[in-house]
């Protein structure tokens, strides 16, 4: 059984989670309507992969004998200024939701609940993952810069990357 404290700790992550999943879905299809079919492609994959750890939440919540809220959520951005501008929030949004997942552990321990301290630990490793992927993924933007020829083999690099995310989550 989980305390009111950790349940409403645990809601807060599945809105973040919701959140990121409909960011990165707003981010694949304007990717999409650019040209940019590897960049969507790898979008797409991510918004799915967000959503599962979303549902993972959802029913460990249910499973504890919490309630998993549903959230409301807002719109995402329509436009995006570029491909660039696309992976720098990515990543901004990937470190705050590490410092949310950080939050939730905390929670766990102040509660002493070690099955959900527990639980979290896979969403601890994930993060470690995913802030390094952003990272690389900006990393190789920034040398190719505004080289045209770069970005259309970027964009390549991603289709294939969008693969191996699906097999990883
Ligand atoms: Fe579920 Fe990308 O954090």
């Amino acid at each position: 059984m989980i305390s009111g404290k950790v349940e409403n700790a645990l809601n807060d992550q599945i809105k973040k989670e919701a959140q990121s999943s409909q960011f990165y879905l707003a981010m694949a299809s304007w990717a999409e309507t650019q040209g940019y079919n590897g960049v969507a492609s790898f979008l797409y994959a991510h918004s799915d992969e967000e959503r599962m750890h979303m549902l993972k939440l959802i029913k460990f919540v249910n499973e504890r004998g919490g309630k998993a809220v549903i959230p409301a959520l807002e719109a995402p951005p329509i436009e995006f200024n570029s491909i660039t501008y696309v992976f720098e929030e990515l990543l901004n949004h990937e470190v705050k939701v590490t410092e949310s997942i950080n939050n939730v552990v905390e929670v766990c321990l102040s509660e002493k609940d070690y099955t959900t301290h527990n639980f979290m630990q896979w969403y601890v490793s994930e993060q470690i993952e995913e802030e390094a992927l952003a990272r690389t993924i900006n990393d190789k933007l920034d040398m190719i810069g505004s080289d045209k020829g770069g970005l259309y083999l970027f964009d390549r690099d991603l289709e294939s990357m969008a693969g191996s995310e699906n097999g990883a989550a």
